[in-house]
């Protein structure tokens, strides 16, 4: 189905954008998705999928809140998404333990940890000794642990064809190659000139263009600059079960899926859009694997690959209104897009279905 007049253009149909079409879609609203490339294709396609707010936002405040809640929405987005598409997800609460390298770093770790209990958040504390019972692959000189029972990881591509599927079961258009150039917002909606020099007016436009958003120019407003930072990935085919969390420990991570396929990352890196895979930096990250979890990982990595986490220079996404206008942001999500998809669509959700008199 071809809504003729949207109420709501998405530009962008990564993770954030296309959770957010379907939110809008159940609440009955027309909903028009462009995307430059291939929806999902791109960070929402890269990323490890680790679900872990606490060890992300180390400050208390609004977006640790804001991530803690999206957390606690992520069993009930699943099931609610692979009900609206028949698509299975790869989802698991297996809780992650963040490891110290050693014994200084072990107290800060606890310290944190007995703040962020008084937040509410929960975590168990490991001293090195109880390491080898959790996890049997440790590094022997792993320094103790802090475990959160109520992370996860799921894998963002199984999110993405199962929003495509219910996208599609809901009569939303999806426009892949379809990049949105220009948006002239005015008193009654927004008029979108579209790449391939086509104008769609519609009532509200969303911006979740990730790295590439404020490359959308709006006439009257300045964006604020969405950058990538690069991470280069690996991946191994490991059987399922041989490794019961997910780990990490400084800027080291390993994810294992159900399956056994098991992720490390990460690099991070100010390199523009370019995504070559660089063979240095993936043997640093499977060493740094390596030395967290000597006994799990084989001598070299199945697969590598690159992605850009969507940036700007806050500390936190833009999820708002640009101005008094009918357009919204919701981009920067940097390293958490996956952790904060189903939060950031409930918010807008919210907001646009109010604007629209619709909730
Ligand atoms: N979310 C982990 C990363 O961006 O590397």
């Amino acid at each position: 189905m071809r809504p003729s007049q949207p109420d709501i253009l998405i530009a962008g149909a990564g993770i954030i954008g296309a959770s957010l079409a379907w939110q809008l879609a159940r609440k009955g609203c027309r909903v028009l998705v462009c995307d430059a490339g291939k929806p999902g294709g791109e960070a929402s396609w890269a990323g490890a999928g680790m679900l872990a707010p606490a060890s992300e936002y180390e400050k208390p405040g609004e977006w640790l809140d804001f991530a803690l809640h999206s957390l606690a929405l992520y069993r009930e987005f699943v099931r609610r998404l692979e009900e609206d598409s028949g698509v299975g997800i790869e989802f698991s609460q297996c809780g992650s333990l963040e490891i110290a390298s050693g014994e200084k770093e072990f107290s800060l770790l606890r310290d944190r940890a007995i703040r962020q209990r008084q937040s509410g958040i929960e975590t168990q504390i490991f001293p090195p000794a109880e390491l080898p019972g959790r996890v049997p692959r440790l590094a022997p000189s792993a320094g103790g642990a802090v475990f959160y029972p109520n992370d996860g990881q799921v894998d963002p591509r199984t999110v993405s064809e199962a929003l495509r599927a219910a996208l599609s079961r809901r009569g939303v258009e999806l426009r892949k190659q379809t990049r949105v150039a220009n948006l002239y917002p005015h008193a009654s909606g927004v008029d979108v000139r579209l790449g391939n020099g086509e104008t769609v007016s519609t009532t509200m436009a969303v911006i979740c263009a990730g790295a590439w958003s404020s490359q959308i120019a709006v006439a009257g407003y300045s964006l604020v600059e969405a950058f990538p930072v690069k991470g280069h990935l690996v991946g191994y085919r490991l059987p399922p079960g041989t490794l019961p969390h997910v780990i990490r420990c400084g800027r080291t991570y390993i994810v294992q899926r159900t399956t056994g396929y098991t992720i490390a990352g990460s690099s991070e890196e100010r390199a523009g859009f370019d995504r070559n895979v660089d063979a240095g930096i993936v043997s640093e990250i499977h060493e740094a694997a390596v030395r967290l979890a000597p006994g799990l990982l084989p001598a070299r990595p199945d697969d590598a690959w690159t992605g850009f986490r969507p940036a700007t220079a806050l500390p936190h996404p833009l999820i708002e209104q640009l101005g008094e206008s009918p357009v919204w942001l919701a981009y920067g999500h940097y390293r958490n897009g996956i952790l904060l998809a189903p939060a950031t669509a409930e918010r807008l959700t919210k907001v646009l279905t109010a604007s629209l008199g619709m909730d």
